[in-house]
């Protein structure tokens, strides 16, 4: 490799983020590079899950008046400054695939002219193309792809309603121009759905400043939530209370515990709330979202590029010489991964990687991810996974039987 460990370390010495390492529990011989599918545990998480089974050994139902109810609201308010949202802007509740549903819903109910067409981007993370495609068959809308990558414009006529696309593609890390293109969609009298699940946390996302008025996003990734934490949902102020939204639940209703027969929406962005949520995983959500209150994200985006450009330059070699195509966009247009395509051998090098304690990830068809997290990510832990990579591609130990073997998740 053409850079020394020295200077990765000389690199973590000016590191202003390097405190916040210490405040996630790693395993031992671990550098986690897919924090962009599961991020990490926070070290006040496990307290903050007690505590919640303390309150609910001790208090019994009482939880749900001692923070537990307004839990969705209060976590929306503290997650709103990473977005570039508002206070009461932000939900957090159920998950993408749902809070995509409610606002597709939402967004057509109140939308006029009505338009009949849902369109959403080929080759985005199936589950925003499946919602849209149920939303379809059970109305009168239609779904649409448009192809990855194409003119966006080309797309958009007079019957769109609803364009469905993600900030940074789950697969290449090709970060979108969000005020252009939501811009450009607004002018077709479209609406716009953003999927920020591989923004959020990993770079400063400022809905206010390009004008975004609906998002959707996970706690799960690079917000350290915890396995299935909840989503979130973002609606602009100007656009709240317009209609209803389609999965009219009890905790959405103007008087949950008035236990009326008829719906009525609650006021404001409570009533993208559907039915009762886990008062455990959103106290783990809780203890994330009071570490990420400190973080400055332009140091924060900084550090991630620094990163991903080390651990490029790192394995470039190696990548040439063993015919593994870097398709990471170039930094401007870069969420906070790295992506590599090697269909025959992509998967068996992630699996070796993986042995070693290097732990990225695999999508078809041949893409080796990962993610670079700064807030718990050494420059020193770059170059260590970069050189396992270098060895487990050299040397060819990723041609061993035991890593051609497939497990459910990948
Ligand atoms: C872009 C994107 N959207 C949605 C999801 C998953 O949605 P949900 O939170 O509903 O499981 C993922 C999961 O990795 C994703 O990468």
């Amino acid at each position: 490799m053409n850079i020394s460990l020295e200077h990765a370390k000389q690199l973590d010495q000016e590191d202003p983020l390097s405190h916040y390492k210490s405040q996630f529990n790693l395993p031992e011989g671990v550098i986690y590079l897919d924090g962009n599918s599961l991020g990490t545990q926070p070290k006040a998480s496990q307290g903050a899950v007690e505590k919640t089974l303390i309150q609910w050994r001790q208090e019994l139902i009482k939880g749900w008046n001692q923070g537990w109810f307004d839990a969705p609201e209060r976590l929306g308010n503290l997650m709103a400054p990473l977005i570039g949202a508002k206070e009461e802007e932000v939900l957090i509740t159920d998950n993408i695939t749902l809070n995509i549903y409610k606002l597709i819903g939402y967004i057509t109910e109140t939308q006029q002219p009505k338009r009949p067409v849902i369109l959403s981007e080929g080759g985005n993370f199936p589950t925003d193309g499946y919602i849209a495609q149920g939303f379809c068959h059970f109305s009168e809308f239609e779904h649409r792809f448009f192809p990855e990558g194409s003119n966006l414009e080309d797309y958009l006529d007079d019957q769109v309603a609803v364009v469905i696309m993600s900030h940074v593609h789950y697969r290449t890390g090709v970060l979108r121009d969000m005020k252009v293109i939501t811009e450009k969609v607004h002018q077709h009298g479209a609406e716009i759905i953003w999927d920020l699940a591989h923004s959020a946390g990993a770079l400063a996302v400022d809905l206010a400043e390009n004008s975004v008025n609906f998002a959707v996003g996970c706690t799960y990734k690079y917000l350290n939530g915890g396995p299935g934490s909840p989503g979130f949902l973002y609606v602009n102020k100007a656009h709240q209370d317009k209609g209803w939204q389609p999965l009219t639940g009890w905790h959405g209703h103007a008087a949950p515990f008035a236990f009326d027969l008829d719906y009525s929406p609650a006021v404001g962005i409570t009533q993208f709330r559907t039915g009762t949520h886990s008062a455990l995983i959103y106290s783990s959500l809780e203890a994330s979202l009071q570490l990420w209150k400190e973080v400055d994200m332009q140091q924060l985006r900084q550090k991630s590029l620094q990163m991903t450009e080390l651990f490029r330059s790192c394995v470039a070699d190696v990548l040439l010489h063993h015919d593994i195509q870097d398709i990471t966009p170039e930094p401007s247009k870069r969420g906070s991964q790295v992506s590599l395509i090697n269909t025959e051998k992509g998967f068996a090098i992630v699996q070796a990687l993986i042995a070693r304690g290097v732990i990225g990830d695999y999508r078809e068809p041949g893409l080796l991810r990962f993610g670079f997290t700064p807030l718990y990510l050494s420059y020193e832990d770059v170059w260590l996974a970069a050189q396992h990579f270098c060895d487990v591609v050299e040397s060819g130990e990723y041609k061993k039987p035991e890593f051609q073997v497939r497990s459910s998740v990948t």
